[in-house]
């Protein structure tokens, strides 16, 4: 492998070539990254007619003798107006006596909620009652025996006629990572409950994310982040699509909706405002994907897309407009004045050529925004790899869902595009097929070997981002994942790793190499300068894909180097392999396949290195 380390061979990388891509699928968000532990908080996930699904909340107490419970609609919020009625039949005295404990309803959050000793939990709810109440709000284990932290609300008639928030804080004194929260009384009556949440107070930057999981995120050092999701934006249906204004505004007061492409509810905490913040928290740029009227089943005639199209356009004055316009206001209220830095948007996701409405309502849109925001970078589902695009585009997006020798394959991929057209966002890719597993070492090798290949063509790719990124283990859906976790358990699948040896490319210098691979067809290799801002000091990375069963024995020139700046000491080698091509990750073997990094000690302007097999 020969180096040309002088800057001037080489070419700059894009600011936002590697980013991450956020899908609501998996219980990704909902159960996941969201830290919320209550599952269908407003008991609104069998939709606005009643009686309601309550799952998975259930019922603490005999339904013939102590209590019924039911849904009505009587909440005070008006865009979810179902409320679960709790009629208690038994009391502390009389010929009906409650049982110990009281009767109630209980809520196990998404499989068993991560109770910790020594942290804090908020719980919020709403309440109504004929007459007074005394209600205990009480952190269980799963079978409601384990008390971890408990709260008493005594209220006169008076005080809870009408929808009253109670707020309560506790204070786990032990730990159980399959808990669920209760609400349970001894008094006869009838209580009326409404949205109710339970959020750890700890969360990442406070704003609402499980720490461990947006840490992981952190760690990848992401340039942007596409949000929501592919086919969650669209739905099956349109009726069940992700409309971002159902998603903003104080939480209670969102009706949440039934994802029917992954096939779950979600109550919509994580929602529009609360992936913009994500990305600041991140340093990541928001790209945000539009449902443009289209689902897999029906489209809106683009004479009818207008609505679509406004709703597009207020979603960008939410995102960038001042504190005084109408949609920055709402914005600013929910406590960010300053806009968020919104430059890409994404108008559908694989619809090109499978909806005959796509290119009119796409040219609907991208007129539309143009106008309005001439800045906004628009890309288009359209494939311009091999054809010139017959529609104006910034970018075109690019997905590959395949086998790990196919995937290998692509890295060539971008050679033969076209340098004068827009540039590709691979915003999905993954190896999932054939011998891939659940994610493993063959899979994530061969998205390596595409990831150099992506590095050496971004003059024509400007973004890339791995699919899907989470995957909680009780709802294995999509399996190939980055991140796989459970209530409090998390791990990286070798894709995650991955992503990990391409952290510093976006900004840097791709440089001129040249690989002589004799037999040695399974091997690929790049080399970037990058900057390191907490030394201010150049690095040279060389990566290497070693796709094949060989040890193969490569001799490394690096020319256009001042001797002076070769630093054996501060030299690295970091290494992803493990025994077997198909070993995974997992909750008991979590770093099975993981990067290990020693000194690099002949670092040199000629190396000899030695190259496992995978
Ligand atoms: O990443 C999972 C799905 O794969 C996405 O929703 C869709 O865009 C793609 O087909």
């Amino acid at each position: 492998l020969r180096v040309n380390a002088s800057e001037a061979s080489g070419r700059p990388i894009p600011k936002t070539l590697f980013g991450i891509f956020f899908e609501e699928i998996n219980h990704a968000g909902a159960g996941g990254l969201w830290a919320e532990l209550v599952s269908n908080r407003g008991f609104e996930a069998g939709g606005p007619i009643i009686p309601s699904n309550i799952d998975p909340w259930s019922i603490i107490g005999d339904e013939d003798s102590s209590l019924t419970v039911s849904t009505d609609r009587s909440s005070c919020f008006e865009l979810n107006k179902v409320a679960l009625r709790m009629e208690v039949l038994c009391d502390t005295k009389g010929t009906n006596i409650c049982p110990a404990g009281g009767v109630g309803i209980y809520n196990p959050g998404f499989w068993g909620m991560n109770i910790e000793k020594g942290k804090k939990y908020k719980v919020v709810f709403y309440v109504r009652s004929s007459g007074a109440i005394d209600v205990s709000v009480s952190l269980t284990g799963s079978n409601g025996l384990e008390t971890l932290a408990t709260c008493e609300i005594l209220a006169s008639a008076s005080q809870v006629s009408n929808w009253t928030k109670m707020e309560v804080l506790l204070e786990a004194n032990a730990t159980n990572h399959n808990s669920r929260l209760q609400l349970t009384t001894t008094r006869k009556g009838v209580i009326w409950f409404d949205q109710v949440s339970a959020m750890p107070v700890d969360t990442y930057k406070g704003h609402g994310f499980r720490s461990e999981l947006a840490e992981m995120l952190a760690d990848l050092k992401p340039k942007f982040i596409r949000f929501p999701g592919g086919y969650f934006v669209l739905g099956d249906w349109l009726r069940n699509a992700f409309r971002w204004k159902a998603t903003i505004g104080p939480w209670e007061e969102r009706p949440g909706h039934f994802g029917d492409v992954w096939n779950y509810w979600t109550d919509d905490g994580l929602g529009y405002f609360e992936f913009l913040q994500l990305t600041e928290d991140l340093g990541a740029l928001p790209v945000w994907v539009y449902n443009n009227g289209i689902s897999r089943n029906d489209q809106v005639s683009t004479s009818h897309v207008g609505p679509f199209v406004q709703e597009a356009l207020d979603s960008i004055e939410f995102a960038r407009g001042d504190s005084n316009s109408t949609w920055g206001s709402i914005r600013a209220a929910m406590g960010h004045p300053e806009p968020f830095d919104l430059r890409y948007v994404a108008l559908g996701n694989e619809n090109c050529g499978k909806k005959n409405n796509y290119r009119g309502n796409y040219l609907k849109f991208y007129n539309a925004i143009k106008k309005a925001y001439p800045d906004v970078k628009i890309i288009t589902n359209c494939n311009g790899l091999c054809q010139t695009l017959d529609h104006p585009a910034d970018f075109y997006d690019y997905h590959v869902y395949t086998s790990a020798k196919d995937m290998f394959s692509k890295a060539d991929q971008f050679n033969c595009t076209s340098r004068d057209g827009p540039k590709a966002f691979v915003s999905e890719y993954a190896v999932n097929q054939d011998e891939a597993g659940n994610g493993n070492l063959l899979a994530a090798l061969a998205e390596a070997a595409f990831l150099i290949g992506i590095e050496q063509n971004s003059d024509v790719v400007s973004m890339a981002s791995f699919a899907p990124l989470f995957l909680n283990d009780n709802d294995r859906w999509w399996h190939s994942d980055a991140i796989v976790f459970n209530s409090s358990q998390q791990y990286g699948t070798p894709s995650y790793w991955v992503q990990h040896f391409f952290r510093e490319s976006s900004s840097a210098t791709v440089l001129h190499s040249t690989l002589q691979k004799n037999a040695y067809t399974s091997l690929i290799a790049s080399a970037i300068m990058w900057e390191n801002s907490d030394d201010n000091k150049s690095y040279l990375r060389i990566k290497i894909v070693n796709f094949g069963n060989d040890i193969v024995n490569l001799k490394i020139s690096v020319d256009g180097l001042e001797p002076s700046s070769i630093q054996p000491s501060g030299s690295t080698k970091t290494i992803l392999t493990s025994g077997n091509q198909k070993d995974e990750n997992s909750f008991d073997e979590p770093n099975k396949v993981k990067p290990t990094q020693s000194p690099l000690e002949n670092a040199d302007k000629d190396m000899d290195v030695v190259l496992l097999p995978y």
